[in-house]
């Protein structure tokens, strides 16, 4: 057991790319109301847990939630950086368990039109926040419209959230689709929430994976299954994320885990030559 309990520090200490940057996990699905958002809070709440330092970001530029989620009001956002009316350290709300968070805002349409010098001091900041950030989670809207393609393909991992309905799968492998389409080489985990069951949890893994090997050439990794939970919805209407109130739920205990698959994970991100806030400049240009 302290074996155990010191071989995850381990891992969690510096759980970076090789190349010592920041690990960026988009979280999206084709389907909208699958899960991200519950997936993303907790998923973060999880990482801080076990001790690796996550920064979360709503990306989600039509219906940001996660401060709904979280029930905070934070008074600043990313918006507000790219107006270049605040810098990003400024924006950084603390959330529960030691998870940063940063909140989404309108202006991040803007980000496009950047001047020069907000410009230099997003990428001055976001290296400074790179010291102290392993992980970067980016909750993003469902259905891979223009911006949240571009939020996922600088992204160094994707995680694609599906449940077991065969629309939801269907949309999935959609979103697959252009993920590899664009980048063959962007590891993609999934995750399936929702199940009734483990063996639905694994039908349903079985399928994407075969038929994005198949068609697509992709091999996907399973970062687990959610089980359909109450807890989920009550927490979200008590505004008090499950990792917080009820950590040892069904829910809670899978996110638990999926953070500890996550973290034992260090291959992903090793293609990456530049660093995330590059890669969406240019993505957005
Ligand atoms: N594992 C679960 N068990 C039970 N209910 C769940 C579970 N996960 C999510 N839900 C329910 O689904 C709702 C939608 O979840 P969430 O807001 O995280 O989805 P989303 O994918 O972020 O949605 P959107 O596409 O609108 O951003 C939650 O409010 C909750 O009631
Ligand atoms: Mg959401």
């Amino acid at each position: 057991m302290a074996d155990q309990a010191e071989r995850l520090r381990e891992i969690v200490r510096g759980n970076k790319y090789p190349n010592n940057q920041t690990r960026v996990i988009a979280v999206t699905s084709g389907k909208g109301g699958v899960g991200k958002t519950n997936c993303s809070v907790n998923l973060g709440i999880a990482l801080a847990k076990l001790g690796a330092r996550p920064l979360l970001v709503d990306a989600d530029l039509g219906l940001a939630n996660v401060d709904v989620i979280l029930g905070m009001m934070p008074q600043y956002n990313l918006g507000h950086v790219i107006l270049g009316e605040k810098r990003i350290s400024d924006v950084i709300v603390n959330g529960p368990a030691g998870l940063r968070i940063i909140a989404s805002g309108s202006g991040v349409y803007k980000l496009a039109n950047l001047n020069e010098k907000t410009l230099e001091q997003c990428l001055q900041d976001l290296n400074e926040i790179e010291k102290y950030t392993d992980i970067m989670i980016i909750d993003t809207g469902a259905g891979l419209s223009k911006s949240v393609l571009q939020f996922v393909l600088a992204a160094g991992e994707v995680i694609v959230v599906t449940t077991p309905e065969p629309t939801a799968i269907t949309d999935a492998y959609g979103v697959i689709k252009v993920i590899a389409s664009s980048d063959l080489n962007l590891p993609i985990w999934l995750v399936v929430n929702m199940v009734r069951n483990e063996a639905e949890g694994a039908q349903a893994i079985e399928r994407l994976t075969t038929v994005s090997k198949r068609f697509l050439g992709v091999e996907l990794a399973t970062l687990g299954y959610i089980p359909y939970d109450p807890i989920v919805s009550k927490a979200v209407k008590e505004q008090q994320p499950f990792m917080i109130s009820h950590p040892r739920s069904m829910a809670g205990q899978a996110l638990n885990q999926m953070a500890r698959n996550l973290l034992s994970d260090g291959m992903a991100g090793t293609h990456l030559t530049t660093s995330f806030f590059d890669r969406l400049i240019e993505k957005f240009r």
